[in-house]
């Protein structure tokens, strides 16, 4: 619960507050970019929100917050906040919200499919979501980009008796995965899945190609502060070289989102998307 007592000071008078727990991780400001900024050490409340719409982005904001540092004194609209999580992207793609502070904040999303419901890295376990899943018929398969990002896998894992997917050279971080992948070729997880290896970022970073969305966990993003994808050597763990090799080799593929664990999602049609990464292949060569 965030304290106003310990509210950061660039925070403009009102409603809203972020407070000094706040980790810095960007999530709010992908949620309403209107309301939250940065000071450089911690998000901060920029312009309280304007109108109706405004407020309910902050209001997701302080609901997806991995630390709880938001807080409002309008509490009224906290309760329809949660109960629009999951967030709806496109098709029977969602936000799951409710970061974790475990992944740093990191995004997850949720898939419901004919063949079984996917969850894609994980949010904090929080009875609402688990419910949501419940009600959309459970989660068959929990995919993990890397091992950074794993946060309450295994608790949803046990709640819905679900796969989790890692790849070996993750699985540390999630020792119990009932499905292990090897080596670096693409695979077939099931019928619209492609599990693509992305090493780079994590030696064992893998994207998971579902129809017109990938998901990129911390392979690349989109930055707002560039307008156009971005991969970060300042994040990257294992390899550079291999990192950039690996974002090459997803020219061979067509999709429409870039859906990433940490950073800004990104969504053009299936031709932009491609000149997009073009750009990015040659911001990465410069
Ligand atoms: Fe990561």
């Amino acid at each position: 619960m965030a304290d106003r007592r310990n509210a950061v000071l660039e925070n403009v008078e009102g409603p809203f507050f972020v407070d000094t727990t706040c980790i810095d991780c960007d999530t709010c400001r992908q949620l309403a970019p209107d309301t939250f900024g940065e000071t450089g050490e911690f998000s901060f409340v920029k312009a309280q929100p304007a109108d109706p719409c405004r407020e309910r982005a902050a209001l997701h904001a302080l609901v997806a917050c991995p630390t709880g540092s938001i807080g409002t004194s309008a509490k009224s609209g906290v309760a329809a906040a949660v109960r629009d999580f999951p967030l709806p992207l496109g098709a029977a793609v969602s936000y799951c919200g409710f970061n974790s502070p475990k992944s740093f904040g990191g995004n997850s999303y949720f898939v419901e499919h004919p063949g079984g419901n996917w969850l894609i890295d994980s949010p904090r376990f929080v009875e609402h979501l688990a419910r949501r899943f419940a009600e959309r018929g459970g989660l068959r398969y929990i995919f993990l980009t890397h091992r950074d990002d794993v946060a309450d896998a295994d608790k949803y894992a046990a709640r819905f008796a679900a796969t989790r997917i890692i790849h070996r050279l993750e699985l540390a971080a999630q020792p119990k995965a009932e499905w292990v992948m090897d080596g670096f070729d693409p695979v077939e997880l099931a019928p619209d899945f492609l599990a693509i290896p992305t090493p780079g970022h994590t030696r064992g970073h893998c994207a998971l190609l579902h129809r017109e969305f990938l998901f990129t966990g911390d392979h690349l993003w989109w930055s707002r502060n560039r307008g156009r994808l971005t991969a970060s050597r300042d994040v990257c763990w294992y390899s550079w070289p291999e990192q950039v090799r690996s974002i090459a080799r997803l020219k061979d593929y067509r999709f429409e989102w870039v859906l990433p664990g940490h950073g800004e999602r990104a969504h053009f049609p299936a031709d932009e998307m491609s000149s997009q990464m073009q750009r990015l292949m040659v911001a990465l060569a410069a």
